[in-house]
């Protein structure tokens, strides 16, 4: 057991005293959580096969799941590989930094626990500034995953990483909320046409500018438009309490999560509700226990950013059963979906 200690920090101008610190427990091997404008990640050296091994201990991650490097910015790069891909300086110079990970060729310099044993490696440039100061202070490649217990939401808040991970990892720099709130859109440039592996805070129309071609590989519903190869996906987190999604029009998918929701309530379940502002006044009086609101479905921004801390908190109220519908596949909403649907372990009601 390790002490866990939480330093805060000014998520616009940290203190570089603080970050100094972080970038030295980074290069003693250590594990540091901290925030990027998706979610907290849990960083360790990356060119540091044990201090990446790290990683997985303390997320009970399974060894089989790669992990995403970070860099300040594209001086870094040759150290994760030796071809990047003709797109990879488009895109960089108008996605990073920001949430979008590109998905390259690995270079020896990589160690195996970093990329699973594959031949490609995940790179991501992050815009916050507090991961921005620490990759510059650390001045190494950083591993970082999502920083919750495998299984769980990704960590929002420096408060979800303590629950996950206290006593696990060296330091947490709390550097308040994330602004995006879901992880980064996942591109894999090795393949032709390059393919979309995870929608995320990047929307899929934005980088069609840039690559005409790009393939969604999505595992669930109307986006997919092709299976998926097996074992590509790991288990994803699913709330302890079931989680029922609904698809179709607002009105219609409405209407069919009401009356579901009214049988189940009739059985004696208490229910709770992720529920779009555009819901809101549409429901009816004592059907729902809890109810998180996700803001407006016309900008899914605001749910993006809360999406994770809702799903915690129903998860955490004692209720029965869950319900949510679901946005339409369009901006974030895409990676809504893809999250929603994955917390309902894949299963979708359709009206
Ligand atoms: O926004 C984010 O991407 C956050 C922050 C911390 O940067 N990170 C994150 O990491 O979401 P993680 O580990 O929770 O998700 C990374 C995903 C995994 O699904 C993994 O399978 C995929 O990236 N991945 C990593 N390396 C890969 C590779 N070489 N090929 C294909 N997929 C890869
Ligand atoms: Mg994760």
């Amino acid at each position: 057991m390790t002490t866990t200690r939480v330093l805060r920090v000014d998520p616009l101008q940290p203190d570089p005293t603080a970050l100094a610190e972080a970038a030295e427990v980074l290069l003693r091997g250590g594990l540091v959580a901290f925030p990027t404008e998706t979610v907290y990640g849990l960083g360790a050296a990356a060119l540091d096969r044990q201090a990446v091994r790290g990683i997985f201990a303390a997320k009970e991650r399974p060894a089989t799941d790669p992990v995403i490097v970070h860099l300040p910015d594209l001086t870094g790069l040759h150290q994760l590989t030796d071809d990047p891909p003709p797109g990879l300086d488009a895109l960089a110079a108008a996605f990073w930094p920001g949430p979008l990970t590109l998905i390259v060729r690995r270079g020896p310099g990589v160690p195996a626990e970093v990329t699973a044993g594959g031949d490609t490696v995940a790179v991501r440039v992050p815009a916050h500034p507090v991961a921005r100061a620490l990759l510059l202070a650390a001045n190494v490649p950083v591993a970082a995953p999502s920083a919750n217990r495998f299984s769980r939401p990704s960590p929002t808040c420096a408060e979800h990483v303590l629950t996950d991970l206290d006593g696990r990892i060296d330091l947490i720099i709390d550097g308040g909320p994330t602004q995006v709130g879901v992880e980064s859109t996942i591109v894999d440039l090795t393949r032709h046409p390059p393919q979309v592996l995870r929608p995320g805070g990047v929307a899929v129309e934005a980088l069609r500018g840039l690559l005409p071609d790009l393939e969604m590989v999505a595992r669930f519903g109307a986006e997919s438009q092709a299976a998926p190869a097996p074992g590509q996906f790991v288990r994803h987190y699913a709330p302890a309490t079931p989680l029922h999604v609904f698809e179709g029009a607002p009105a219609t998918g409405r209407l069919a999560l009401f009356r579901l929701a009214e049988s189940l309530l009739a059985q004696g379940n208490r229910i709770g509700l992720l529920a779009f502002a555009e819901d809101l006044g549409a429901l009816p009086a004592g059907l729902f226990e809890w109810i998180e609101p996700l803001g407006p479905e016309s900008d899914p921004s605001f749910a993006a950013q809360r999406l994770y801390a809702a799903l915690r908190t129903l998860d955490a109220a004692g209720l029965d059963v869950l319900f949510a519908r679901l946005p339409e596949p369009v901006g974030l909403g895409l990676a809504l979906r893809d999250r929603l649907i994955r917390a309902a372990d894949g299963k979708v009601h359709r009206a």
